[in-house]
């Protein structure tokens, strides 16, 4: 079980602890906006990228890879469940079809004390599909609704749901509206929209995340619909200046491959969309920080340093030497009997200038 701490940013890295609710109870949920949150992604998204990207910002919401229903149900829970306090604000994503399951699965988070429990309805993959959940839930609106309905009668934290602007055969915004109004229903706390039509023959799950041309005014249009309810959008989103411009319509952005391919490109979030002050962290010092995490988890835990530092390797992206450093650490620091040493050491490698510099903004 996690230690836990605030909801707040401003308390995450002093530890502050709040209990988890852990008897039966079925108290108001609050929700509230979240107006920039790093997407859940399978093979990425796992507690060493969210340590990685918590150097970055202290303040988006993270979420966990999803973890289905069977694996929760059946499998390591500690192991699913597990994380670190200074990775909160955190949401744990879940996959499966039936409300009842779900619900269980959600009542066996409490203890781990979540900041919100997600439903994907967005994933297109065949596993997921001959599972009868993801994607092609969005054809099943009521039980979409079911399942919300059941995960919130066994928790107090928000259940949200995380889905597309459509799929085969329900591709019309009327569509995407009942869907939106039946989940509703169910007291789902808020939407995350990927702004994508998903489609479920014909394209992989990596096509279907470029191919099905993205509308944000679909997006846009459903906060003017349900202008009481949450709704985010996902999507392409690569920049700090554009999350600012979708804010304008919606009430958050959720950023998935860009928190990986380039994640200093947001090392100004905090300050930029959650005006916190705190000083952002410059590049060497979030691989001094990354070096101090790599020394605790080798003593502690068994996990191999490539998961430890794949998150770190497009740190620098952009930047010069930033491939010979990318390739440097991946071609030796499995090899490495001083992995922490060789970190370390690989800033060398990396103009001294560009270790120390922080991110500005300018609007256009
Ligand atoms: C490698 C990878 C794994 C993903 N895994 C999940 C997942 O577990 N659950 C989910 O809802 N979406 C998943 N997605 C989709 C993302 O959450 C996001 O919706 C999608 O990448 C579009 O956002 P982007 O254009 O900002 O990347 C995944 C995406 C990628 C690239």
């Amino acid at each position: 079980m996690p230690e836990t701490s605030s909801d707040s940013g401003l308390f995450m890295f002093w530890g502050f602890k709040k209990m988890a609710a852990v008897d039966d109870m079925t108290t108001e949920s609050m929700a509230i906006p979240r107006p920039l949150s790093i997407a859940p992604m399978l093979d990425w998204s796992d507690r060493h990228f969210r340590y990685f990207f918590r150097l970055i910002s202290r303040r988006v919401l993270l979420y966990t890879e999803m973890v289905t229903t069977s694996a929760l149900l059946h499998g390591d829970r500690e192991k699913l469940l597990d994380y670190s306090c200074e990775e909160k604000p955190l949401a744990l994503q879940l996959g499966g079809d039936d409300p009842k399951k779900l619900a269980e699965c959600v009542r066996i988070a409490r203890d781990y004390d979540y900041d919100e429990v997600n439903l994907n309805v967005g994933c297109p993959s065949d596993r997921v599909q001959s599972g009868r959940f993801g994607a092609c839930l969005m054809a099943k609106p009521q039980r979409v609704a079911d399942a919300v309905h059941e995960m919130k009668k066994v928790s107090s934290i928000p259940v949200t749901v995380k889905h597309r602007i459509g799929i085969d055969g329900l591709e019309g915004y009327d569509d995407l509206a009942d869907f939106v109004r039946i989940v509703l229903e169910g007291g789902c706390d808020r939407f995350i929209v990927h702004a994508r039509i998903a489609r479920l023959s014909g394209l992989s799950p990596k096509e279907n995340r470029s191919i099905p041309p993205l509308r944000y005014a679909q997006v846009y249009r459903l906060k003017n619909d349900f202008p009481q309810s949450l709704i985010d959008i996902n999507g392409g989103v690569t920049t700090l200046q554009q999350v600012l411009s979708h804010l304008e319509h919606v009430d958050g952005v959720m950023v998935g491959r860009a928190a990986y391919g380039h994640p200093y490109a947001f090392s100004l979030a905090d300050q930029v969309i959650f005006a916190d002050c705190a000083p952002q962290k410059s590049r060497g010092r979030i691989i001094e920080a990354m070096a101090e995490y790599l020394d605790r988890q080798l003593t502690e835990s068994s996990t191999s340093v490539h998961k430890i530092i794949n998150p770190m390797l497009n740190l620098f992206k952009g930047k010069p030497a930033a491939r010979s450093w990318r390739r440097f650490l991946s071609e030796n620091i499995h090899k490495s009997s001083d992995p922490v040493g060789l970190l370390l050491d690989s800033v060398k490698i990396i103009p001294a200038q560009v270790l120390q510099e922080v991110s500005t903004f300018s609007t256009p």
